[in-house]
């Protein structure tokens, strides 16, 4: 299997267009410190010639330009990419759908959840539904893409997407509104959770002993947003969890015998993406990674 990580950033990319916070200072100042990110994606093989996105990000025209292996071959219209999972219904998560609109074939995999709020968007309707497929995942059932891998989601904490959010609002529900991915080649296997509220028991157990694991890395601290100055909003109200704290995801995936974490989805405010930052000497430490743009994994 073959793992390319098309974008890493949370929603908004690095730097975000509108944000001078420190960390999007130095990459606005052109800093070698920074490695500028766009939008999470990632895209999987196990043939190499026909990709599965996990997730589709508004950066993904650039993502394709960027990647050989998504490049069209052969004559006239062609996609390497022949299917699309999505994790949630969040704008960072289905933007791209938009770009892949020009008559294209391919699948749309996702719950049923998030596969009725692309059908409510009238936007999605340039998709043309005589080429692009849906195929709603229940939760906890393995899916066969028919691509060489299987993929199962399964609900992990977290919310509605923020234009969905009303006085109902659960942070930490465990819903077809958020899940989790473990994608397998019937050989190894791999999980891509951009997105996770809290680390309960159940979650623990589900990644526990994975070959790779692509974990939420949005921010830093829980309160990282607020005392920039930057939001009201702690990490676990955006339905994240932090990477510090004893509820955090270093200490929390501390004792998972996952061979590879690598945080991926991570926020412009993360100091972690300041390569000589004492907080990303500390999750290196811990035993992770930080995803970059192009970053491959070979399973
Ligand atoms: C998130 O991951 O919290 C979302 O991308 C927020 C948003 O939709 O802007
Ligand atoms: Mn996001
Ligand atoms: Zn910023």
């Amino acid at each position: 299997m073959r793992i390319l990580v098309l974008g890493s950033a949370a929603g908004g990319g690095f730097p975000q267009w509108n944000c001078s916070c420190p960390v999007c200072q130095l990459a606005w100042s052109g800093d070698a410190r920074v490695k500028p990110r766009s939008q999470s994606s990632l895209a999987v093989s196990a043939d190499g010639a026909r990709w599965l996105l996990l997730n589709a990000s508004p950066d993904l025209r650039q993502q394709i330009i960027a990647s050989p292996d998504l490049h069209p071959r052969g004559a006239r219209r062609h996609s390497p990419i022949a299917a699309v999972f999505v994790t949630n219904g969040d704008v960072d998560h289905l933007a791209g759908l938009l770009t892949l609109r020009e008559q294209q074939d391919f699948v749309l995999f996702g719950s049923r959840a998030t596969l009725d709020q692309v059908a409510a968007t009238s936007l999605f309707g340039v998709l043309n539904k005589d080429l692009v497929q849906t195929r709603a995942a229940k939760l906890d059932e393995t899916i066969d893409t028919g691509l060489g891998l299987t993929v199962t989601p399964f609900a992990v904490p977290g919310k509605v997407p923020l234009y969905l959010e009303d006085a109902d609002l659960v942070i930490g529900a465990e819903t077809e509104s958020t899940v989790g991915l473990e994608i397998s080649d019937g050989t190894r296997r791999f999980f891509y959770v951009p997105g996770c509220a809290e680390i309960n028991e159940r979650v623990e157990r589900r990644l526990h002993g994975a070959d790779v694991l692509f974990f939420d890395g949005t921010t830093f601290t829980d309160d990282e947003m607020v005392a920039l100055g930057l939001s009201s909003k702690t990490a676990w109200r955006m339905g994240h969890v932090s990477m510090s704290g004893d509820k955090g995801s270093q200490a929390r995936l501390a004792e998972s015998g996952i061979a590879r974490k690598i945080y991926i989805h991570i926020n412009n405010t993360n100091p972690v993406l300041v390569e000589d930052s004492a907080e990303r000497a500390l999750v290196e430490r811990a035993g992770w990674e930080v995803a970059y743009d192009g970053m491959e994994v070979v399973l």
